[in-house]
């Protein structure tokens, strides 16, 4: 309660926040904010390059940075790269899981190779780090995790079949997560993205008759941009967040409110 009451709500000074697909467009955003609360960060992605200017920008704000080419359905590399932030940061504080990709095709036409490629990167591989972190943070007896859902985790929208049931699996995981590990310290929540400008959703909204239509279904009667995530994830990695666990926050401008 300690840092509830000295109004140190968001430092995360000598704290260790690894975040996945760091590389992106939201994830860059995101270790960008931590690093702007004094965290160390940690980044993970698969596409080593998309790294380089950001692990850059935060040693140039002072804060330890390290970079792991990882990618999340290689369980190795993920045991790897736990085991070398423990050795080289100590604890590992917060988990931003949040690699994914999407396939946006009808469903009689995914292939089955498509489906189990969605799955492998957005469900098997957000388990495989929550588990390889969680048993850090169990062992510590603290830790926040917040995952990367989305609105797709509880809506029907057309041509995400595979990316849909990625995201509602998702959704569960975490509350199964939050659950098993309430007794040792460990916050299990997520954050369910509405649409957001990215690489991942670039080609869709180029279209000006999709964004329009898009934009017509939300009520803040706009697109997201990824800074507008930035306060759900710092809060819910936050002191502020420790009696919140299982739950999914959704950050969609009102897309899901009926
Ligand atoms: N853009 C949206 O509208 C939206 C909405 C809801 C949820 N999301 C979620 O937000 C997260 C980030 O997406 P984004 O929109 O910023 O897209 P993005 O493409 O900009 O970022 C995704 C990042 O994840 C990395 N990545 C992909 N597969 C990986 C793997 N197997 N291993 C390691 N890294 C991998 C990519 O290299 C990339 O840097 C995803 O989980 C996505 O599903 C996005």
């Amino acid at each position: 309660m300690n840092e509830l009451m000295v109004g140190r709500l968001f430092d995360w000074t000598d704290k260790n926040v690894i975040i996945t697909g760091a590389g992106g467009s939201i994830g860059s955003t995101l270790a960008h904010a931590f690093a702007t609360y004094q965290a160390n960060v940690v980044l993970v992605d698969k596409n080593a390059e998309s790294l380089t200017n950001l692990h850059r920008m935060i040693e140039e704000m002072g804060r330890t940075c390290l970079t792991f080419a990882v990618d999340v359905t290689d369980v190795e590399a993920i045991h790897g790269m736990v085991h070398e932030v423990q050795e080289r940061l100590g604890s590992i504080d917060v988990l931003i899981n949040h690699a994914g990709m999407n396939i946006r095709k009808q469903a009689l036409d995914l292939e089955l190779a498509e489906w189990d490629r969605v799955l492998s990167v957005n469900l098997r591989g957000m388990f495989a780090v929550a588990q390889a972190v969680g048993r850090v943070m169990v062992a510590q007896r603290a830790g926040k995790i917040v995952n990367t859902a989305s609105v797709s985790a509880v809506r029907g929208h057309k041509h995400l079949v595979a990316y849909a049931a990625s995201k509602g699996g998702v959704q569960q995981m975490t509350k199964v997560l939050a659950h098993e590990w309430a007794p040792y310290g460990v916050n299990v929540n997520a954050v369910g993205p509405g649409y957001i400008y990215t690489h991942q959703t670039e080609d869709l909204l180029a279209d000006p008759a999709a964004r329009q239509s898009i934009a017509a279904k939300i009520p803040m009667g706009r697109i997201g941009e990824p800074a507008d995530l930035v306060g759900a994830y710092l809060f819910l990695a936050s002191p502020a967040a420790n009696y919140i666990t299982g739950q999914t926050l959704f950050v969609d401008g009102g897309r899901t409110v009926d």
